[in-house]
């Protein structure tokens, strides 16, 4: 059987136009292949240490593998990939899997952070040295980026994506994929990428982890698909499917999102990859009554590589013997993958060799590790200007709190290859650049974020009481972020609240540093505090980041890329929410204290709001201050009308008002007032970062071309509307200079 199998493959390999060295090749390969030695190259799996189990050795040997996952002792890894090409059969290297996430051995910002900058060029920069990085190791795949909009902050990969907004997760997220792959695959210190999850993945219910997702194919299409259509269409070389259900099909069973949506309608050639035993979790999930028949569902849907499951080893010969897949689905996927492991370069060059690479953690990587932090950071408050502190002026400085010196927790979640001992904290940071001015003293005051114990808080009192300023470094540890690790109260964790209030008391000055790994709902603490600077989970160089910017070396300039809700019970909340037929003004709010007792049950209210908490967030999307000040002026708009296919120019004058250089982030935002579809309140359709001295002015200038303003309509067409359109320049989404233009219809 094997032999006739194969020629077809080769038969079917032969009709592409023309033959490249690289068809020719594959073909060769693909024709000498038997069908277990196919399905071995849709396998992956995963590894142990540096101790190779004789498993894995003999799997090998025997072509049962395409791909190993988590293997990262480059001599391990070198092995394998000798075992593959000396000791197989055919000798075809092998995927080396990794989480490379937000940093290999130099860890930048969560991707949340990173999102914070709103800068393409840091997030590319960020990626591209995490890929150098792990290519040290053998790694020539990393399973990012996680592209999965993320409108829930008790979910706890939020961390790990890049927002809540479709635009700005496109632009950032092809920004993080370029980095990765680098313009050409093969090159050294070039890792494939992938766009996870397909899709949906970050709408779970309640923001629990790996729960249900139900979003109706319009949203899905406006909303959680374009970041996927951009990184397909700018060349990922693999996508991986989500855990989640998705509208009753699980994704990783799901044919018309991997095959019509994925493959027919966006042409996407690269191959996908399940999520770690995705497919055995089709059983679980009650969609298939077992795991043949979850075999037979993923590769059918198109999952072409099973991730640690064994599945597709297990079942895909028989249920090719019955007919029920073809061999035909096999080839393509096979193909894919070899496509990959020729791009990459492993047909020629299968071992690493590190010294070609730059040494990791070098001063370079580190040095843009903190512009990154500092990128990413983003000031919420700012009383009287209390930031940045001067240092000559003070006398003594208290820096309290659990994660004032804590190397591990600012790195925050999958950081595999990240060691806390190259961590640069807070505290050394500030000891650093207070050394010969001011005194410190530190009290960590609680064992973890989580401690209830409230022991040491006299002592932090005592310290407090005496400084000039107390720089109070709390939130998250990072262990409380990421995959599983979700939260339903989304306050800071433990004592933490309460140890705010005792050092309150004091009278002292508190500047609120805090790190995190999602929004807090920290609107009861803002009244106690001067100061709060949000970081993120900074990574390796987050203390010398923050200090600078505490201390006024740097200016903040980072924006949310996530609303912060006043109160959990708000989420979801997004800038880009439709406005419903009642929607919530300052005449209709009211709060629930201020309802005459007995009163009508019509005579208040009678808006799409909570009668508990004001329906603004706490702080929106795009929002951040800086320590200069910017004023907008004079919008001009090129066109009153246009029509469809036209591009209008936009621009206004910006002018660092202040007296401090900085970088603002101009926003622009539209809202398509009528819509066959109802359209969000607040659209962003772009931004730049601009770099202005204090005093001086620059005419920011966008081009909308009216393909941006495109949305499927509810025939799932993708369509410019004509109409009548509001648009917004400025440094927030609840900011900014009016203008308006119409679309005539043709
Ligand atoms: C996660 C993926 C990750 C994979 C491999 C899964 O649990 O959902 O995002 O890439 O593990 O580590």
């Amino acid at each position: 059987m094997s032999s006739n199998l194969s020629f077809k493959a080769s038969s079917e390999l032969n009709s592409c136009a023309v033959p490249t060295a690289q068809t020719e090749m594959l073909i060769g390969l693909m024709s000498r292949m038997s069908i277990e030695e196919k399905i071995g190259q849709m396998s992956q799996f995963f590894g142990h240490g540096e101790h190779i189990s004789e498993h894995l050795a003999d799997s090998i040997r025997h072509g049962r593998v395409g791909s190993v996952l988590n293997e990262v002792k480059l001599h391990t890894v070198n092995e394998l990939q000798r075992l593959a090409v000396e000791e197989s059969r055919l000798g075809i290297p092998l995927l080396i899997g990794r989480d490379v996430i937000h940093g290999f051995n130099t860890i930048f910002p969560i991707p949340l952070g990173q999102a914070a900058s709103w800068c393409a060029e840091t997030v590319k920069q960020c990626a591209h040295i995490s890929a150098l990085e792990a290519a040290t190791s053998g790694v020539n795949w990393t399973f990012a980026p996680m592209i999965d909009i993320s409108r829930d902050p008790r979910w706890g990969r939020i961390a790990e994506s890049l927002g809540e907004d479709p635009y700005l997760c496109s632009v950032l997220g092809v920004a993080m994929l370029e980095g990765f792959q680098g313009d050409e695959l093969h090159k050294n210190g070039s890792i494939a990428a992938c766009a996870k999850h397909f899709a949906g993945y970050g709408a779970g219910e309640s923001g629990r982890d790996y729960s249900t997702t139900n979003i109706p194919e319009n949203e899905l299409r406006n909303v959680y698909l374009p970041p996927f259509k951009a990184v397909a269409d700018a060349g990922v070389a693999t996508f991986m499917s989500a855990f989640s259900d998705l509208n009753g099909v699980p994704a990783t069973g799901n044919k018309w999102l991997m095959t019509e949506i994925l493959r027919e309608e966006w042409q996407y050639s690269g191959f996908v990859v399940s999520d770690w035993e995705s497919i055995v979790q089709l059983t679980t999930h009650g969609f298939s009554k077992d795991n043949k028949d979850a075999a037979y569902e993923a590769v059918d849907a198109g999952i072409d590589m099973e991730m640690v499951s064994t599945t597709y080893l297990d079942h895909l010969p028989d249920l090719l013997a019955e007919g029920r897949i073809d061999i035909q689905q096999i080839n393509t996927a096979v193909k894919k993958i070899l496509q990959l492991k020729w791009q990459l370069g492993l047909f020629d060059s299968p071992y690493t060799d590190a010294s070609l690479l730059p040494e990791p953690l070098n001063a370079e990587h580190l040095q843009i590790a903190k512009d990154a932090a500092i990128k990413s950071c983003v000031l919420l408050k700012n009383e009287q200007n209390i930031l940045p502190l001067a240092a000559e002026k003070l006398n003594s400085v208290a820096v309290i709190g659990p994660l004032a010196d804590d190397p591990y927790e600012q790195l925050g979640t999958w950081i595999f290859d990240g060691d806390s001992q190259h961590s640069q904290t807070c505290l050394t940071a500030i000891e650093k650049l207070l050394s010969g001015k001011a005194s410190l003293n530190h009290v960590k005051a609680m064992e973890t974020s989580r401690s209830h114990d409230q022991a040491d808080f006299k002592h932090a009192v005592a310290t407090a009481a005496t400084a000039d300023v107390a720089i109070m470094i709390l939130g998250e540890e990072s262990i409380l972020s990421g995959e599983a690790h979700c939260r339903a109260e989304i306050g800071l964790p433990g004592c933490q609240e309460q140890l705010i209030d005792a050092i309150a008391k004091t009278g002292t000055p508190i500047v609120l540093v805090i790190m995190a790994g999602r929004p807090l709902t920290i609107e009861a603490i803002l009244p106690k505090v001067d100061a709060v600077l949000f970081a993120w989970h900074p990574g390796t160089m987050g203390g010398p980041a923050i200090a600078d910017l505490l201390f006024g070396n740097a200016c903040p300039s980072g924006k949310l890329p996530v609303t912060f809700p006043r109160k959990v019970g708000q989420v979801p909340i997004y800038y880009g929410q439709k406005h419903s037929g009642k929607p919530a003004t300052e005449a209709s709010y009211v709060h629930m204290d201020d309802i005459p007792v007995h009163s009508p049950q019509t005579s208040l209210g009678m808006a799409a709001t909570h009668l508990d908490t004001h329906f603004s967030p706490l702080f929106p999307f795009g929002f951040g201050l800086s320590y200069t000040q910017f004023s907008y002026q004079n919008i001009e708009l090129s066109h009153k009308t246009l029509r469809a296919g036209e591009t209008l120019r936009v621009r206004v004058l910006l002018t660092n008002t202040g007296e401090t250089d900085g970088e603002e982030i101009t926003q622009l935002y539209i809202r398509d007032l009528v819509g066959s579809v109802t359209r969000p309140v607040k659209e962003l359709k772009d931004f730049k970062r601009v770099k202005l001295a204090a005093g001086k002015s620059e005419w920011v200038t966008f081009e909308l071309s009216t393909h941006k303003l495109a949305f499927y309509d509810r025939n799932m067409q993708i369509k410019t509307e004509a109409g009548q359109f509001h648009l917004w320049l400025g440094g927030c989404s609840q900011t900014g200079l009016h203008g308006e233009f119409e679309i005539a219809d043709d």
